[in-house]
Formats: structure tokens, C-alpha cells, sequence
């Protein structure tokens, strides 16, 4: 039975099904593959995932096993990943995560993750390489009198969750601005090899698709109704290490406009997450470009300043992810930004095709890098994992540039950021153009694994690490094989060293 309706919920045949969210999740089968919506903190239901966990909890103190797989745009809140970690609810998740409890849980080799391009997400879905979808739990701003369906602050994977899933059980949250009606670009042109045209977007911001989700109403088995707002997502004020980062960044792009190689209001932005990332955003408030242009994922508080003091003329991203204060302003000023920010399904804002086409600049933080600029973005210590992948190979690949950047140092000096080969490697040195840490920037293009290793020990180490790599460097050369020289049976010492003694110093 329904219970009471909303002026968000304007399709009669979906508000006779209205619920609460306790009845939506019970009608999730245990072992269900599930696609959430949700990226990066946005957009993520708020109400059934909490209901499920409830749920899965009772059902396990009955002595009853009951898991799902959770498929999602990218990472969501303590609602979502928090509460289904907590009582041993997932059984495999993917893609990108960093919910602290539920990274527990996949280091501790209780849940099976899979850290996939994000821009890969949803074309193996619809190949069908990752299984069939029972259930898509996906949160929407509102429902039109068709069926039509108004986007939240992220679409991720929604267009294909719905498209795919067996069932559908729809969270309208009725707390976000109805004003962000038509913010969205939703495209419809995709297909699976060898049926596939290509995407006719040559603008970061140009529309190609329509502002609404489709559905089909006779999947939809219930509407839930919610009130509540995304995760905050804070804004740390940038640190000296950052700021000194992000200061070797702007010198370098703007001393590429003036040797010609970008133009005066360089090419589309992709900025990764985190402090540093964050550094070189409010870098550009006062840097020399104007009318810059955003082509990347996530949309924070540092890309929305950019676009609020008119240095960046309009983005587009696949999610918005605010400090309260971000929110606020960006609720108070909606039209402004609704005229400026496009958002996008996540196989599109990361589409190799796109990045390739559009020039984009990408810049991503790391763990750590190697002499030869092999980067690790993902595990500490070649085993544990810290978050996923995210974008960052969609834009670090195909990029007209890629920027890799990290404090020189972690855990107080202990750990050097740069190593003599890394303990993992998610972007080789075949994907990386330029190192930057707060020692200085290493410009790779057109070096040798030689010439490479070099600049990479003379700008970013730091002095207390430095002699060490060259020492390895200098041995390293002496013997064998000269193209990319290594020893290798010491190449991985110095996490060893770390592993035993908590640093890498000798
Ligand atoms: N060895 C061990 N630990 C390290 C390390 C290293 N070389 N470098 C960093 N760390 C630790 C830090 O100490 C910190 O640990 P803590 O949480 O216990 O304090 C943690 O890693 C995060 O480091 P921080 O310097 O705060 O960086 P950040 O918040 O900028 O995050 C990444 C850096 C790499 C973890 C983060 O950017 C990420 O997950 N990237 C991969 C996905 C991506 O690139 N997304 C962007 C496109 S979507």
C-alpha cells in the first residue's frame, strides 16, 4: 500500500508503489548483484542500503547466511558501503571504494573488490563479463508524470543500472533543489561492439544527450521516499606541502602557454581528489588563466570556486561533491551553476574517446612512484588497499597530459614516496608525462628509462632519501642489462625494511 505522496512523484502507476524502505529491502534476494547509484560521496541511496543492512544483521543472528554483491558509480557513505561492511553484507564490491570500515573488511580478505576503470564499469556490464544485474537501487531527484526520472547529484552508472537491472527500486530524495532539473546530459547513443559510432561531443561542456533517466515503469517493484542530504564532503584548506606542489604545477603550465604548446586558456581540467589536488585548484584562483574548462569526474568545492569567480567558464563531471559550505552556496545560486556544470553518466565523463579528443589536462595524487615513473595509486605496501583506481587511468592514459603528484614523503619521513620500483603498479611508465612532489617537478616527455630516473631522483626525492636512490641508481647501472637498470633482488627492500622496522630508512 502507498503511503503518503510527494509532488516529486508525479507518475501515478510508481506512487501506488510507494513503501517504506524496510519493505523495499525485503524484497532483495540474498546473493543479488545489486547496482547502487552513487560516486564519490553523491548521489548515493540513503535509506533502503540502511534497511538492507538491518536486515542481513537479523537474518545472520537467525543463523541464516545472506550476502549481495554491490556494484556502485564509485564510492558512496557510511549509509551505503559503512552499514553493509559493518554487518558482513558484501560479498563482492566494485568499482572504486573508500569507506574506512569496508576497506577493512577487503583487506582482511573478507570481501572480494574489484578495482576497475571506472570508465570500464558499465560497458562490462552490458558485455556481460561481470553477471547478471536482480536489483538497481538508484536515488533520483524526482519522477515525471511518463516515468521519466530526474537525476541526483551523481549519475555514475545509472543509465546502465537501469537499463539492466531484472528490477528497480527507486529512492527519491525530495531534500537536493528540483532547480537541478535539467543539469544532466544523459546519453542514449552508446552501444556494444561492433555496433558502436562514434560519441559526437568535440566541447567539455556541449550537450549530446537529454536531461532524464529512462525507465521502465513495469520494472520498478518500489519508491522510496527520502529527505536527506549527501555526505559531506570537507574541504581541507590546502598545506604548505600542497601549496608547494600545486606552486611547481602552475609554473610549468603556465610556461607551456607560453612556449605554445597549450593555448592561452590551456585545455579541459581533470582533477583527481584529495589535499593536493584540492592545492592546485586554488592555485588557479590566482594563476594566470582565464576561461578555463572542466572535463573530469568529480566536481568539488575547489573546481566550484573556479567557476564562481569566473575563472573557469563552465565543467563538466559525472558528480557533485560539496563541503556543507560548497552546498549551501551552490543551493543559493543554483541557476548560476545549473547554466555552468553539465553531469554526466560516468562512461562519458571518463570516455577515452573524449579525453583523447578534448586534450585534457590530468592531474592525479599517487602512493607512490618509481625511479622509471611507474606509479602505484592504489596499494600500501604492494598488498593493502587504500581506495581503487577511480578515473585516474581513463585520464592518465589518454590525457594531453598526465601529472602525478605526491609529498616527497609519508608517516612523518619514515616512508619515501619515491622508490627504487614501486610495490604495485596501476599507471606505467608509459602512461606518466610528469612527477611532481614538493622537492620539484619532473618533466618525463621525450627521456629515456635512464634519462627518466635521473630527473626523478634529482626533482623529487627528498634529501633524506635522495643519495639512497642514487646509490641504488648508480649500483644498478654497473651490471646487467642497461635499458632500465635494476637490481632486482633489492629493488623491493626498502618496503621489506618498512614492513619490518616501520621505515625505510636504513
Ligand atoms: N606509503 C604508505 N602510505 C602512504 C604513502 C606511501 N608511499 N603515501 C601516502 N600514504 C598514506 C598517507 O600516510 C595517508 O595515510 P593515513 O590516511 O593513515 O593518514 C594516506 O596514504 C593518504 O595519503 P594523503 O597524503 O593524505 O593523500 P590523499 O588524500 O591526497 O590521497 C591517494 C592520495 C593516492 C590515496 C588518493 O588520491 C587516491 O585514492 N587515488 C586513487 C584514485 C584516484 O586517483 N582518483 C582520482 C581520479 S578519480
Amino acid at each position: 500500500m502507498p503511503t503518503s505522496s510527494s509532488p516529486r512523484i508525479q507518475h501515478p502507476g510508481l506512487a501506488q508503489k510507494i513503501m517504506s524502505a524496510a519493505e523495499a529491502a525485503a524484497l532483495i534476494p540474498a546473493g543479488a548483484n545489486i547496482g547502487m547509484s552513487g560516486f564519490t560521496g553523491a548521489g548515493y541511496p540513503k535509506q533502503v542500503p540502511q534497511a538492507l543492512a538491518a536486515r542481513i544483521e537479523a537474518e545472520h543472528a537467525a543463523g541464516r547466511p545472506f550476502q549481495v554483491n554491490v556494484w556502485t558509480g564509485a564510492s558512496t557513505a557510511p549509509e551505503l558501503d559503512g552499514a553493509l561492511a559493518k554487518v558482513n553484507g558484501i560479498h563482492q564490491r566494485l568499482p572504486f571504494q573508500s569507506d574506512p570500515i569496508c576497506r577493512d573488511k577487503i583487506n582482511a580478505g573478507e570481501v572480494h573488490y574489484l578495482d576497475i576503470h571506472l570508465s570500464h564499469v558499465a560497458q562490462h556490464a552490458w558485455f556481460g563479463f561481470l553477471g547478471p544485474m536482480q536489483v538497481a537501487v538508484v536515488e533520483v531527484l524526482g519522477i515525471l508524470p511518463d516515468g521519466r526520472l530526474i537525476p541526483s547529484a551523481a549519475v555514475g552508472n545509472n543509465k546502465t543500472w537501469l537499463e539492466i537491472a531484472d528490477k528497480v527500486i527507486l529512492e527519491v530524495n525530495s531534500l537536493p533543489p528540483i532547480e537541478m532539473e535539467g543539469m544532466h546530459d544523459i546519453y542514449y547513443g552508446t552501444a556494444i561492439p561492433p555496433r558502436r559510432q562514434p560519441i559526437h561531443l568535440t566541447q567539455a561542456t556541449e550537450r549530446i544527450g537529454e536531461p532524464y533517466l529512462r525507465v521502465d515503469p513495469s520494472k520498478v517493484i518500489a519508491v522510496v521516499q527520502t529527505h536527506q542530504r549527501d555526505r559531506d564532503t570537507a574541504f581541507a584548506k590546502p598545506d604548505a606541502v600542497s601549496n608547494q606542489i600545486a606552486a611547481h604545477i602552475i609554473d610549468f603550465l603556465a610556461h607551456e602557454v607560453k612556449v605554445g604548446r597549450l593555448p592561452k586558456n590551456m585545455l579541459p581540467l581533470q582533477s583527481g581528489v584529495g589535499n593536493v589536488a584540492n592545492a592546485v585548484l586554488t592555485g588557479l584562483l590566482d594563476g594566470p588563466f582565464d576561461e578555463l574548462l572542466g572535463f573530469t569526474e568529480v566536481l568539488q568545492d575547489g573546481m566550484l570556486e573556479l567557476i564562481k569567480r569566473g575563472k573557469m567558464t563552465a565543467a563538466s563531471a559525472t558528480a557533485i561533491s560539496l563541503s556543507s559550505e560548497a552546498l549551501k552556496d551552490f543551493n543559493e545560486h543554483i541557476a548560476f551553476y545549473r547554466d555552468r556544470i553539465v553531469l554526466r553518466p560516468q562512461e562519458i565523463s571518463n570516455h577515452p574517446e573524449l579525453v583523447r579528443r578534448l586534450g585534457v589536462i590530468a592531474m592525479n595524487a599517487m602512493i607512490e612512484a618509481d625511479i622509471y615513473g611507474n606509479i602505484n595509486s592504489t596499494h600500501v605496501m604492494g598488498s593493502a588497499m587504500m581506495n581503487g583506481i577511480g578515473g585516474s587511468g581513463d585520464y592518465a592514459r589518454n590525457g594531453y597530459l598526465s601529472f602525478f603528484v605526491t609529498p616527497s614523503v609519508a608517516k612523518g619521513g619514515k616512508v619515501s614516496c619515491i622508490v627504487p620500483m614501486v610495490s604495485h603498479v596501476d599507471h606505467t611508465e608509459h602512461d606518466t608525462q610528469i612527477i611532481v612532489t614538493e622537492q620539484g617537478l619532473a618533466d618525463l616527455r621525450g627521456l629515456s628509462p635512464r634519462q627518466r630516473a635521473q630527473v626523478i631522483i634529482d626533482k623529487c626525492a627528498h634529501p633524506d632519501f635522495r643519495p639512497l636512490l642514487q646509490d641504488y641508481f648508480d649500483r644498478a647501472r654497473s651490471k646487467g642489462a642497461q635499458h632500465t637498470p635494476h637490481i632486482l633482488g633489492e629493488a623491493l627492500s626498502w618496503h621489506e625494511r618498512c614492513l619490518a622496522t616501520g621505515s625505510m630508512l636504513p
